[in-house]
């Protein structure tokens, strides 16, 4: 019973009739108070209805009956302003992308002009050019790896390509592009710190780093990894206050200040950063930058 109200809820939902859903949400979670998919949908039409106090508690519900936060009712929080800004759900990241891996090249690429990938090698090579160093790579370790697009405009450039991700079924698109040498099921620090000291001359991580908040530990764990002479390659999404918020895509946003203390803070040089978008959103760019910081 309560399942039917939650899905004709979701009806009315679509229809725009949102007070209507709430009433018949609120009757759903009165059948099964825990029913977190309906406390997060009560959040969201709460927020559209322009109630944010009653959003929150909602959201709070949300993520009271679900520790792993699956629908990312904790992100929801943090962007009202009702908690603090922190790291995202690992469940949260791995059930998004786990659902959007069939459809995520079309929709990234195709759709919103993806081209992070892009940005990333032609900062690359341009960095190797200004070093004059040849842009050859003999291990590159590939974070938030995806369906394998970073490593596809790299495979000239790199001998032995290791893709790290959270999503399983992004991980299965990767390995059946044969790009990988290996790919680990991991959360990038944590992939990371599983690796030898200076066993990678190159890290890539093509808008991966928008859903890390602090990526502060995810630096200072490249450094160890890099062999002297070694670059890590990141894009972000940005703004123009000061540190880290969270974009009204779900994404965190981090300050160009932000970016050039953390890469000094970790020990590494930052011979580029620039202002480059990686991805558009309601048919404009959304403000990005592309860095590019190397280990001495
Ligand atoms: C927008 S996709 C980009 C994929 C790929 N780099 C590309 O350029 O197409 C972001 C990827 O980062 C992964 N991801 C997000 N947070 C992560 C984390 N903390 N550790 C590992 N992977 C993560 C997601 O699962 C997703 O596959």
């Amino acid at each position: 019973m309560a399942d039917r109200r939650f899905e004709f809820a979701r009806d009315l939902q679509l229809k725009g009739d949102l007070p209507a859903a709430a009433d018949l949400l609120l009757q759903a979670i009165e059948l099964a108070p825990d029913f977190t998919s309906a406390w997060f949908t009560l959040g969201g039409i709460r927020e559209d209805l322009g109630d944010p106090d009653a959003a929150i508690s909602a959201f709070r519900r949300a993520q009271a009956s679900d520790p792993g936060d699956r629908h990312g009712a904790g992100l929801r929080l943090m962007r009202l302003g009702a908690e603090p800004l922190s790291g995202m759900s690992q469940v949260y990241v791995q059930t998004l992308f786990d659902q959007y891996a069939p459809r995520f090249e079309s929709s990234l690429v195709g759709d919103l002009g993806y081209r992070g990938p892009a940005l990333l090698f032609r900062a690359v090579l341009s960095v190797r050019a200004a070093a004059r160093k040849p842009a050859f790579f003999k291990r590159a370790i590939d974070l938030g790896c995806g369906t394998g697009l970073a490593a596809l405009a790299f495979a000239n450039e790199v001998d032995h390509f290791i893709g790290v991700d959270l999503s399983p079924r992004m991980i299965e698109r990767a390995r059946a592009t044969d790009l990988y040498a290996e790919l680990d099921v991991a959360d990038m620090l944590q992939g990371l710190r599983s690796r030898d000291d200076a066993c990678a001359d190159l890290i890539l991580a093509a808008d991966a780093m928008v859903y890390v908040a602090d990526i502060a530990p995810v630096l200072e764990e490249a450094k160890r990894v890099l062999t002297p002479g070694g670059l890590v390659a990141f894009t972000t999404e940005t703004h123009d206050g000061e540190g880290v918020v969270i974009g009204e895509g779900l994404r965190y946003a981090h300050a160009a200040a932000y970016v050039r203390a953390v890469v000094e803070s970790a020990g590494l040089k930052l011979p580029l950063l620039e202002d480059r978008s990686a991805r558009n959103e309601d048919n404009a760019p959304v403000p990005g930058l592309v860095a590019v910081a190397g280990k001495t």
